[in-house]
């Protein structure tokens, strides 16, 4: 049993054998209702608890069903309303729900709530998001890069905004999975150099590059987020989108990139922010099938933590 806490700190072995596993999944349930159970149940009997102290749509929902289509039974918690969230402390309540639940799921803000969790639990933990890193949202965008155009290893993957912890995934699985990323945007913006040293480390550097247009050029993938995430203060909205605005993935910017380039984004959208309807709804887009494979890779990642 393993904790799947970051997708740099997961062997690059594992994390190809749950590629791999997701794509197998899905292609196992086509043209079956959402609610049908899988063929296979390796959840039989196991109860998965899925913490959130911040808001969700898609990972929320989309570990719901997975877990319950491979035959499991989760409860989906609210930070705030568990006594986590009044005082008692995150080791305690990784002691607690070690004797209730076979796997944990947490959303958090700090990378240490998440850590800590890991450490105190006798159940694996996975990270459902933090301020720093986002591993789940990003195998679902390496199983939809590859679903559409084949292994992404030395691809030119260009991420077009904030230096955020979806980038930070991204990053990690730059280094990772092999290919290769360019980051354009602001300086204040910037990646942490922790994430950059990783990528060079693994001899996969990250490019930065200032101008956007000059950043697109032979891009198989184009990336873009929110310009203001959740743990962001709202006051800093103004000064974001300022310097923000030159980065929008619109259609002038994606016409740079190869004809047959796709684009990404996690959703939620700001749309005609970070980017355009036009490019959204374009014949560039996959953001759906992201959300959708969010569902198929994390069967295969709740799987491996469990050594199903
Ligand atoms: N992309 C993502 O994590 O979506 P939610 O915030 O809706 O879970």
């Amino acid at each position: 049993m393993s904790s799947f806490l970051d997708i740099h700190t997961t062997d690059p072995a594992d994390l190809r054998a749950m590629i791999d596993q997701g794509r197998a999944m899905k292609d196992a349930r086509h043209g079956l209702p959402k609610g049908a159970p899988d063929a296979e149940q390796p959840l039989a009997n196991r109860m998965v608890a899925l913490i959130f102290e911040k808001p969700s749509t898609r990972t929320r929902i989309s570990f719901d069903v997975g877990i319950r289509q491979m035959g499991g039974q989760t409860m989906v918690l609210s930070g705030a309303d568990m006594q986590l969230g009044h005082g008692e402390t995150i080791a305690d309540t990784a002691r607690v729900l070690s004797r209730y639940v076979d796997l944990i799921m947490i959303r958090t803000f700090e990378e240490q709530t998440l850590h800590e969790m890991a450490e105190y639990a006798d159940v694996p933990v996975i990270n459902g998001l933090t301020n720093r890193t986002h591993p789940c949202q990003i195998m679902a965008d390496v199983m939809t890069y590859e679903e559409h155009r084949g292994p992404i290893a030395g691809k030119k993957v260009v991420w077009s905004g904030d230096g955020n912890n979806v980038f930070a995934s991204f990053a990690h699985a730059a280094g990772q999975f092999g290919f290769d990323l360019t980051f354009t945007g602001p300086p204040t913006l910037d990646p942490e150099r922790e994430w950059l040293d990783f990528c060079a480390a693994k001899g996969h550097p990250v490019t930065i590059d200032r101008n956007p247009e000059r950043a697109v050029e032979g891009a198989d993938l184009v990336v873009t987020d929110t310009w203001v995430s959740m743990h962001d203060p709202q006051s800093a909205r103004e000064r974001r989108h300022n310097q923000l605005r030159p980065y929008q993935v619109n259609e002038h910017l994606m016409g740079l990139a190869k004809p047959d380039a796709l684009f990404m984004h996690c959703l939620p959208a700001h749309r005609d922010d970070e980017a355009t309807s036009a490019v959204m709804d374009g014949p560039h887009s996959v953001i759906f099938d992201e959300a959708e494979n969010r569902l198929h890779a994390q069967k295969a990642v709740v799987r491996w933590c469990l050594g199903l």
